[in-house]
């Protein structure tokens, strides 16, 4: 396996605009990868696992960046790394993660605290850190990007699920909040906030690598599925310069809350 910890610019590629997508070494954040990479975009995907980003690369010609997003600096290198290879017209925060689904009195502080510590702080370390190279590319051309990847969890609650839900209401907080202090400059704040998807990890990494517990929650119904995402995030920084997609729900059919879910009806 090769060196995590360096940094590799991809193959020469030769599209004007440049995405970072955290997370994508697997589900959501992988598609969304190859997903832009189909329309054009030179995209540098980031997360842990080299070995799992080298192979989206080779399949992709995407860029790859091995990262912690849980570093300081790390994620200060990785912003010194994107401002003197090109820069940088989107960044689509999708790193996170739930774990476990504890009730409030069994919680496992060290388990909320990563929680916390991944979805919210990293999205906010990438984010202040990528943030100066956005509105140089946006006032360049017209506009540039911050996508955060919340989830239903951060629009009510669900019984074991408030380290999730507290974690992602916070991070559906700071991309309200950034939205409204940056407002009237050439950088949108857009929101995509999924229901149940069907990721090869989510499930698993959440019950600790339980695997039939990982594959009950998708059972009795067709949930979304990674690409389902993808879509709507290539269509929200594809729209016109004028135009802010703040957020997007999307939930399988089958699901109206985070806590109904259909099952067995054949949708
Ligand atoms: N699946 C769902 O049902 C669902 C629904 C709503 C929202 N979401 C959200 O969508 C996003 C992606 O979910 P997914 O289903 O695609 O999950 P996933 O397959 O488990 O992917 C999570 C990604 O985050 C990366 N990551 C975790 N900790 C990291 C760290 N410290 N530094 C860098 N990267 C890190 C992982 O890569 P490494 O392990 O290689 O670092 C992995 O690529 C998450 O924010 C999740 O909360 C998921």
């Amino acid at each position: 396996m090769s060196d995590s910890t360096a940094p590799r610019t991809g193959p020469e590629i030769t599209t004007t605009r440049r995405a970072l997508v955290t997370g994508a070494s697997s589900g959501i954040g992988a598609a969304t990868v190859r997903r832009l990479r189909a329309d054009g975009w030179q995209v540098v995907a980031a997360a842990r696992r080299a070995d799992r980003l080298e192979a989206l690369a080779a399949e992709t010609g995407c860029e790859v960046y091995a990262v912690d997003l849980t570093d300081d600096a790390a994620v200060a290198a990785l912003a010194e790394h994107l401002a003197a290879t090109g820069g940088l017209d989107a960044v689509v925060n999708n790193a996170g993660g739930a774990l476990g689904l504890d009730r409030v009195e069994d919680a496992d502080i060290d388990g909320w605290r990563q929680m916390y510590e991944i979805n919210v702080l990293g999205t906010l370390r990438v984010t202040k850190a990528v943030l100066p190279l956005l509105r140089e590319a946006g006032a360049a051309k017209g506009v540039a990007d911050v996508v955060n990847m919340t989830s239903t969890a951060a629009q009510g609650a669900y019984e074991g699920g408030a380290g999730y839900t507290g974690a992602k209401h916070a991070e559906h907080m700071l991309s309200q909040t950034l939205r409204w202090e940056i407002a009237g400059e050439p950088v949108r704040v857009i929101e995509v906030a999924p229901g149940a998807v069907a990721t090869e990890e989510f499930s698993l990494v959440r019950f600790g690598g339980d695997a039939e517990k990982a594959a009950a929650v998708y059972e009795g119904y067709t949930p979304l599925v990674a690409d389902d995402v993808a879509d709507i995030v290539a269509w929200a920084v594809s729209r016109p310069d004028h135009v802010n997609i703040d957020l997007v729900t999307v939930r399988p059919r089958a699901q109206a809350h985070n806590s109904k879910i259909v099952r067995g009806t054949g949708i």
